[in-house]
């Protein structure tokens, strides 16, 4: 893959030759860019549940094309979208990405669904831009890239278009304990990109904002309430906390898929609890993957529709 830009389709698409479900590890990277085939839908569901493919909007098209695959081999399809959802509990573009494809299950629905999802990446990332000012140092948390969306990207897309207006001076990438997904992941993508960053570790964030280094903090999500109440990568919410504390706005950048009308506030969101083993071997150990930042500590939702503003439950109310 070498560093041509990532198109859509290297990061996960469906093969009618098999038929499989491809996608590029992202356990493997930023050491090795190698490819995942999954034959069935148990296949697509561990590759789900390990991370091999992750980030709210691109675990949905991955389950859109599991769905297509299931229909493909003649597998049951509500169990099919039972295991799917199964997989990761918070990401709402699962359950989402299923809806979409319950009256067809073909490849080409799936396709489409994914073209969508991108282009409304590329829409987001026009108004989140709107949102930086001349210079801008932004920090960002896990990776909300064109690898977490199947495309462009959500906070990383937004990034990318700051740069392309001449906006945006440096990227801050915190780490993201314990899976790294920013000094993997985030740090790989703007490296490709030749956008100016650094990764820090989540716990320099706080120091870097006293010193006056950190304009904005621009996240994703992995589902938002009626109420502006956003589950996003753990770690979050403590950015949120100090960017307050500090008087530097957080932006959450997400397509409307990750938006949850149905879920009122943060407390309905359910929080996955992953193996204490990626924490340490030698200890118990908790290990939630995600955290609520509340409505209060967002400056700003920004969708493919623009950008809304809190009251949320009155901006969010009319995507629908
Ligand atoms: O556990 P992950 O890597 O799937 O967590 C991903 C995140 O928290 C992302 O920030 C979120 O999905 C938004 S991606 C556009």
């Amino acid at each position: 893959m070498g560093r041509r830009n990532l198109e859509a389709e290297d990061i996960v698409r469906y093969e009618e030759d098999g038929p499989k479900v491809v996608l590029l590890d992202q356990r493997r990277l930023p050491d090795e860019e190698v490819e995942l085939e999954c034959r069935s839908v148990a296949e697509v569901v561990d590759a789900i549940r390990e991370l091999a493919i992750r980030g709210a909007p691109a675990i949905g098209v991955a389950a859109a094309y599991a769905l297509a695959l299931a229909a493909a081999r003649g597998e049951d399809l509500d169990e099919a979208v039972a295991r799917l959802v199964a997989s990761r509990p918070t990401a709402v573009n699962l359950v989402w990405a299923l809806e979409q494809m319950r009256n067809d299950p073909s490849p080409a629905n799936a396709r489409a669904l994914h073209q969508e999802e991108v282009g409304r990446c590329r829409a987001m990332a026009q108004h989140a831009a709107e949102l930086f000012g001349q210079g801008t140092r932004a920090l960002t948390h896990c990776n909300a890239g064109a690898l977490a969306t199947g495309g462009y990207g959500s906070a990383v897309g937004a990034l990318h278009t700051a740069w392309e207006r001449g906006l945006l001076e440096r990227v801050w990438v915190d780490e993201t304990r314990p899976l790294l997904q920013g000094s993997r992941l985030t740090a790989w993508e703007l490296e490709r990109a030749g956008i100016p960053h650094a990764v820090i570790a989540d716990s320099a964030a706080a120091s870097l904002m006293a010193a006056g280094e950190v304009d904005c903090v621009v996240t994703g999500a992995d589902r938002i309430a009626a109420n502006g109440d956003t589950a996003n990568k753990i770690g979050t919410y403590s950015l949120a906390v100090l960017a307050a504390h500090h008087g530097i706005p957080l932006y959450v950048v997400a397509p409307t898929s990750t938006v949850d009308l149905a879920t009122p506030s943060g407390a309905g969101i359910p929080i996955e609890e992953r193996a204490a083993s990626e924490i340490t071997t030698s200890f118990a150990a908790r290990n939630p993957a995600f955290d609520v930042t509340p409505a209060d500590l967002i400056a700003a939702i920004v969708t493919e529709h623009g950008v809304h503003r809190a009251p949320y439950a009155q901006s969010l109310a009319a995507l629908v």
